[in-house]
């Protein structure tokens, strides 16, 4: 039986919807785990309630581990030890952890990822890490503040200095999860180990977007032109201060715009056509339609 946590969010809720098409009768068992489930519909799993965790896991050979991340680090670590914990207490035979991809390693983002990476490299079961490049859609939300007054004005204006950002669509990183999942429910089934097993996969986006393709995307959008005018971190960090964030999204934010700038969210190789089979989706338009998305 494969269970998946997290199936309220956006990933979480691609890839049951993807283990769901491939169960049956004669296909696989696949249970979903949320925080507001109820037991009948999808088990209650809430990494910051171990009892939940211990009871959710009862019966599970492969967990779908999908990264709770929206916390401060100390948050994360207890919810992702616990997770790892319980999996170990119920049996659970392969882990699978949604986590970063390399070229966010210098990113405030990766260090509870790789905390967590580690913590389930001592358990008791098999794992494979799918490292999960940074989303179209992260992009796209960074650019929205400044995207949308772009229709009047005519300047796309960003702290991306001359970085570019490696960016994913989020149905690549599902696919790719139903599908290691799936093989290692089977190889379980038939008395052995996935090919997958112990392998780290770097998901990153084939496609890297800056401030002037970002400018680009906008002139089609809107029909005129638009230019690419980079800022400074010290006015993106003013700014991200009037956007009631928690104080931990601003310093991942200024992190990713920091490293972007830098040169190093631009990803030099990616397993995710070799584990997709097929060439990865299009990100332009998912991009284009985030970054607009309030306008
Ligand atoms: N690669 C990227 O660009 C990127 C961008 C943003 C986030 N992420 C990370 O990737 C994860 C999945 O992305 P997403 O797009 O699906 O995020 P999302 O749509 O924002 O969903 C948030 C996810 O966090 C889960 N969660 C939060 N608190 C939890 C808790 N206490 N116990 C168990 N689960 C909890 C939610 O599960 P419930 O069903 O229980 O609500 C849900 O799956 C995020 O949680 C984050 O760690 C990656």
């Amino acid at each position: 039986m494969i269970l998946v946590t997290g199936v309220s969010g956006g990933l979480g809720r691609l890839v049951l919807q993807g283990l769901t098409a491939l169960s049956g009768p004669d296909g696989i068992e696949v249970v979903a785990g949320t925080r507001g489930g109820d037991g009948e519909t999808a088990r209650r799993i809430d990494f910051d309630d171990p009892a939940s965790l211990v009871e959710g896991f009862a019966g599970v050979d492969v967990l779908v581990m999908i990264s709770a991340g929206y916390a401060e680090d100390d948050i994360v670590l207890a919810r992702h030890g616990a997770v790892a914990d319980a999996a170990a207490a119920a049996g659970v035979r392969h882990v699978i952890y949604t986590s970063l991809a390399a070229s966010g390693e210098r990113t405030t983002l990766a260090l509870p990822h790789r905390w967590t990476e580690d913590r389930l490299a001592h358990g008791p079961y098999d794992t494979t890490i799918l490292r999960n490049g940074l989303y179209a859609e992260l992009l796209g939300g960074l650019s929205a503040g400044s995207a949308g007054p772009a229709a009047e004005t005519g300047v796309f204006s960003a702290a991306y200095g001359t970085g570019r950002m490696s960016v994913v669509a989020r149905e690549d990183l599902a696919d790719i999860t139903v599908s290691v999942a799936a093989e290692a429910d089977r190889a379980l089934t038939s008395g052995g180990h996935s090919r997958h097993a112990g392998r780290t996969y770097e998901l990153e986006g084939v496609t890297a977007l800056g401030g002037t393709d970002l400018a680009d995307l906008l002139t089609k959008r809107y029909g005129r032109q638009v230019d690419y005018h980079p800022t400074s971190l010290t006015d993106a960090r003013t700014a991200l201060a009037g956007h009631g964030l928690e104080p931990y999204q601003i310093t991942h934010t200024l992190s990713l715009l920091s490293n972007m700038a830098a040169g190093f969210l631009e990803a030099k190789t990616s397993d995710v056509p070799t584990l997709l089979g097929s060439a990865p989706r299009p990100v332009h338009d998912l991009v284009t339609e985030s970054a607009t998305a309030g306008g």
